[in-house]
């Protein structure tokens, strides 16, 4: 296992390139188990998580080639259709898998997700829209075994907004036979960037980025190339240290157009954030931080994935911030953490109350979860001294050498062995 040691960092300045979106990159991948053929996929960060579902895409006969951030996949159509535990348990986003597998082989035994550190993470809105659409489920022994000939298209209210959910039932519907409307669907801009690529690929899908999405069932589907969008949550991420620690940055290759809602809790805590053209942002930090109230929402609402991190900006804010963490019920195991260092921090419910404090100091401290890990380090940044954050296996889930991006920065990040 690996640690960084991080030194507080007096400012930020200078250039980051955003990478592609984990997000975008694992439905993406999924969609091609439904069309044989060779597909040319670019900016794909280079992720744990990535190299996770290269394996099981391998496992269902669909093989990939992956350096500088480009895949070349070849799916050659095998009848292989298990997406098997040893590795599912490590990525809960496997379960995309379960809607193109069942679509193009008629048969799909995917393994049961699991929870993980922010929550119970159900799939049940998934297996009811399959079910609705005839496929006949049986969830036994950790798996989902699923079977239909040929899905048939429905209209499917989801219960809640779910993203994967939403992308599963979209890949399924694609070979459905006739129509199937989506509504209550996620509205992510990785929900779009997937309809994009589904397009590429024959699909006929109408709606995706509302709450209605129409997808016209196809035969047959074809191979397609695509590049991944950048990623909004990284993005928002640097945003975040810049605003906690000072200093001036601009981001580049940054998916401007779906970030509103950062932007906008962020300018309200102070950070002077001046979009320079739809790829590129300048933000710049001078003074105080502001407390600002935050509730976390699907999209286009301020993202979950980037509660811990702003929490972390606040932590040093002139007042009182309330954070309401309304999508997962377990998505505050960075609060002890933060608490260790000196945070000021009152949890009640779904809600976090922090009352900023003029300094705080570094400590050893734990990652839990992939975006819990970026705002302990942006936490370690601000702090008077220096920290360790342990279990970094979770940041390099979902984030391209953040440290290195960090560093280049002006940053003093170090990464060692952690014999914990
Ligand atoms: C996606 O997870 C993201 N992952 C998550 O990002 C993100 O936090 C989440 O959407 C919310 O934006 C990927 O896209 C790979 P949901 P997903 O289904 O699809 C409940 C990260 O850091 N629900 O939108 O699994 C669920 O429990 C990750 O990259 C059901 O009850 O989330 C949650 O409370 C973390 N039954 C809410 O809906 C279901 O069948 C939203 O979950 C499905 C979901």
């Amino acid at each position: 296992m690996e640690k960084l040691i991080i030194n507080g960092a007096s400012s930020l300045n200078g250039e980051v390139i955003i990478s592609g979106a984990k997000n975008s990159s694992l439905p993406i991948l999924a969609a091609t188990i439904l069309a044989e053929g060779t597909y040319n996929i670019d900016n794909i960060p280079a992720l744990r998580d990535i190299n996770t579902m290269f394996k099981l895409l391998e496992n269902v006969g669909v093989t990939s080639s992956f350096q500088n951030n480009s895949a070349v996949i070849d799916n050659t159509g095998t009848n292989v259709y298990e997406a098997p535990y040893e590795l599912v348990k490590t990525m809960r986003a496997s379960i995309v898998l379960l809607g193109p597998l069942l679509a193009k082989k008629g048969k799909a035994k995917v393994s049961l997700p699991g929870g993980c550190a922010i929550g119970e993470r159900p799939v049940d809105l998934h297996i009811a829209a399959l079910e609705k659409m005839g496929a006949n489920i049986e969830v036994k022994d950790g798996y989902i075994f699923a079977e239909c000939p040929r899905l048939q298209g429905v209209e499917i209210v989801f219960d809640k907004v779910t993203v994967t959910g939403t992308e599963n039932i979209m890949m399924a519907a694609a070979l459905a036979n006739g129509t199937t409307i989506l509504k209550n669907a996620a509205q992510e801009p990785e929900v779009v960037d997937l309809a994009d690529f589904l397009r590429k690929m024959g699909a006929d899908i109408e709606g995706d980025g509302t709450n209605t999405i129409t997808i016209k069932g196809k035969d047959k589907l074809h191979s397609a190339n695509h590049s991944i969008m950048p990623d909004r949550i990284e993005a928002g991420t640097f945003l975040c240290a810049v605003a906690g620690v000072g200093g001036d940055i601009t981001l580049k290759k940054c998916p401007v157009h779906t970030m509103d809602a950062i932007i906008e809790k962020l300018r309200l805590a102070g950070l002077e954030i001046n979009v320079i053209d739809d790829e590129t942002i300048n933000a710049k930090m001078h003074g105080q931080i502001k407390a600002v109230d935050v509730k976390t929402a699907p999209y286009p609402a301020f993202p979950t994935d980037m509660q811990a991190q702003f929490m972390a900006v606040m932590l040093k804010s002139n007042g009182v911030s309330v954070i309401n963490e309304s999508i997962f019920e377990n998505r505050f195991m960075h609060v002890p953490e933060f608490k260790r260092m000196g945070a000021d921090i009152t949890l009640n419910d779904s809600n976090a109350v922090v009352k900023g404090v003029p300094s705080f100091s570094g400590a050893p401290v734990m990652a839990s979860d992939l975006r819990a890990s970026a705002g302990l380090v942006i936490a370690a940044l601000m702090a008077e001294h220096g920290s360790s954050v342990h279990r970094i296996y979770h940041l390099d889930r979902g984030y391209e050498g953040f440290e290195v991006k960090l560093n280049k920065l002006g940053a003093n990040i170090e990464r060692v062995k952690d014999n914990e």
